[in-house]
């Protein structure tokens, strides 16, 4: 196509998002419910990013670390959300996400894990979370599967899941009814910059669509966003996480809540598939399945439960977690006037989905961001993240 034809195409909108995963899909939504007019730009077709082969544990209790309050305030906050926010999705589209309060099983395989496991629950408890300490005995009446000898474990029974996949497809639905375009395999390729406003982008397709803002939501490859000046780009690296999906001959995955141990986690999904997950390796951008990754992850999720065993092996993948250096994601006002970042979500991206949509549709619609997602807020960041945030 002729440059000057390509350059004729311009279009406008309230917001334009980039970045099709949940967290980007969940944003549009959000934005468009409060009558914003909005489009999704995703440069693979289909979208390949994290969510696709995220496992979908919705578990603040169980993925706590230590010192990290701010975090865990704002992942209480987004389970509390979570069943609203699928019901209205489930009502809006008629189609399902895979929601499931199902509750999570945290073991110790031997007695350092149990130890470990204990200072964890300790923490729990101090925190007034609900987790329960369970010799195996009460373990196995829960989960009958498990492993014959090991030393105890935690049960945590508002744990939940959604599996990301039907989510997807679900927000797309929606999406859909409220008329907001989604294009994949378009690439962003500038920014269309007015001083320090961002108004718009460029595409590889040669449009020039404006908007009044633009919301980074591209994940891992947020901080790679080289159409963005360098001050406007967040500090997020991708961390590797390489999943596994078995599947159970007869239908019946081997349990019925996520269980866990020190080194895996395994989700059942309704139809009697069992998604094993994850490694966590610092590899770049690297999302190749290894031999050794997946001889781990079989290895540890047959040390928990050895009907694994007999299951069939449906799918290695990889995924990339978008990082930051100090955990918490990157939600708000980006470096430049118009533009919010929605990214850096780590381990807690499906999670974090509508609680993140919900804050930056309000940040759009009133400038300002709410109260739980406060702590995401880019102004924390030294240098000249915080410095162009402001
Ligand atoms: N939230 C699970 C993971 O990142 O592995």
């Amino acid at each position: 196509m002729p440059a000057e034809a390509r350059l004729t195409e311009k279009r406008s909108y309230d917001a334009i998002v980039v970045g099709g995963g949940v967290i980007g899909l969940a944003c549009a939504w959000r934005a468009a419910r409060r009558g914003a007019g909005v489009l999704v730009l995703d440069r693979a077709h289909p979208p390949a990013g994290a969510t696709r082969v995220a496992p979908g544990m919705l578990a603040p209790v169980g993925e706590l670390d230590f010192g990290e309050p701010e975090l865990l305030e704002m992942t209480l906050a987004a389970a509390e959300l979570y069943p609203g926010f699928v019901a209205e999705l489930e009502a809006a589209t008629g189609e399902p996400a895979g929601y499931a309060r199902m509750g999570a099983l945290h073991v110790a395989l031997d007695r350092d894990e149990a130890a470990e496991l204990r200072r964890v629950h300790d923490l729990q408890r101090s925190l007034g979370l609900g987790a329960e300490w369970l010799p195996p005995r009460r373990c196995r009446e829960l989960e009958p599967g498990l492993t014959p000898s090991f030393n105890g474990g935690v049960h945590a029974a508002d744990e939940a899941v959604v599996d990301p996949r039907a989510l997807t497809g679900a927000l797309l639905a929606a999406l859909a009814a409220e008329g907001v375009e989604v294009r994949t395999g378009v690439e962003v390729t500038a920014a269309l910059l007015d001083g320090e406003r961002i108004a718009g982008v460029r595409t590889d397709h040669g449009e020039e669509l404006r908007a009044s803002a633009v919301v980074l939501a591209a994940g891992a490859w947020s901080g790679q966003a080289e159409w963005l000046p360098e001050h406007a780009r967040p500090p997020v690296r991708p961390v590797k996480g390489q999943v596994l999906e078995l599947r159970a001959p007869d239908g019946a995955a081997p349990c019925e809540r996520i269980v866990g141990s020190e080194r895996v986690y395994l989700v059942p999904r309704g139809d009697g598939r069992l998604i094993v997950g994850a490694t966590v390796e610092e590899q770049g951008f690297d999302t190749a399945v290894t031999a050794g990754g997946v001889h781990e992850l079989l290895r540890e999720a047959y040390r928990l439960l050895p009907e694994v065993a007999e299951m069939e092996l449906v799918e290695a993948a990889a995924g990339l977690r978008p990082a930051t250096p100090d955990n918490l994601p990157l939600v708000g006002p980006g470096g430049l006037d118009g533009l919010v970042w929605a990214t850096g979500h780590y381990r807690n991206g499906i999670l974090l989905a509508p609680l993140t949509g919900e804050a930056v549709a309000e940040l759009l619609d009133r400038g300002k961001l709410s109260g739980s997602m406060a702590a995401a807020s880019p102004g924390r960041l030294a240098g000249s993240a915080a410095r162009a945030a402001r």
